[in-house]
């Protein structure tokens, strides 16, 4: 059991996981890649209940990228579909854990269903304290970088902002992610060894976790272990290894 080995005083204040491997899992069962994402949702119920169980503050899951719009229309609506669906199931499991709901990525381009359904979550768990589950969707992060470039100019050209003050912390503010801490962890399923245009700016100095497990097999233990090999390593940050200990 990894929870045991695992230092509640040295957790990754922010995990990210990308989800992967849906339809992979579907297929190797002889499924259609549908059922994939749907037992895919079982596994993020999983993970965001042992997130709250052992005590992480930020869990940021990768749901669906601004590539994802370009695969067949008929796998879209499914996960759009059950976007909804879950929404509307798992604010029951949010509330009882205290967990606050918030998404990242270019919203406007979900279905008007979605976004509704989406925004009422958000506004019912605004108050939650325990954890802060952000979703990422219709989400890339050179889209998200494109939109800080253009409010920081537009900033810039109303002299709200001069050009010598851009630095790290106006990036981060305006950013989606402008309320979270730098990933210290950031996961991927399914074996693939990439990071798919996520959280690019926020990952500089993460620890980077591959698995090979499909994301629908994912469960708890398999991310304690993770935290577990997370904190064996030494995070340098530029700095020497005598300078750290
Ligand atoms: C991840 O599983 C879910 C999304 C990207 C929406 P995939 O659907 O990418 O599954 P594979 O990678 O094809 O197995
Ligand atoms: C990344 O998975 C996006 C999500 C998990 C939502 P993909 O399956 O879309 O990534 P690539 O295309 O294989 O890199
Ligand atoms: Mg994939």
């Amino acid at each position: 059991m990894f929870k045991e080995k695992i230092n509640s005083a040295r957790l990754p204040k922010h995990i990210a996981i990308i989800m992967d491997g849906n339809g992979r899992w579907a297929k190797q069962k002889g499924f259609l890649r549908a059922f994939g994402h749907e037992e895919g949702t079982k596994a993020v119920r999983d993970v965001v209940e042992g997130c709250a169980e052992i005590g992480v503050n930020n869990l940021t899951l990768y749901a669906f990228s601004t590539e994802n719009w370009s695969r067949p229309k008929r796998e879209v609506d499914t996960l759009m579909r059950l976007l909804v669906n879950s929404l509307k199931k798992e604010i029951k499991t949010l509330t009882e854990n205290n967990i606050k709901l918030k998404s990242i990525g270019n919203i406007d381009n979900l279905p008007k269903k979605a976004q509704k359904e989406l925004q009422e979550v958000i506004s019912k768990t605004a108050e939650n304290t325990r954890m802060t589950l952000t979703l990422a969707l219709s989400y890339g992060s050179r889209e998200e970088i494109i939109h800080m470039v253009k409010d920081i100019s537009e900033k810039v050209k109303n002299n709200e902002i001069s050009p010598d003050a851009v630095d790290e912390s106006i990036i981060n503010q305006h950013l989606y992610t402008r309320n979270l801490p730098d990933v210290d962890l950031l996961i991927r399923t399914s074996g693939e060894q990439r990071i798919s245009n996520f959280l690019l700016w926020q990952i500089a100095y993460a620890e980077l976790y591959f698995t090979p497990i499909l994301w629908p097999d994912f469960r708890r233990e398999n991310l304690f272990e993770a935290i577990y090999n997370y904190q064996t390593r030494e995070r340098r940050f530029g700095k020497t290894s005598e300078q750290i200990s």
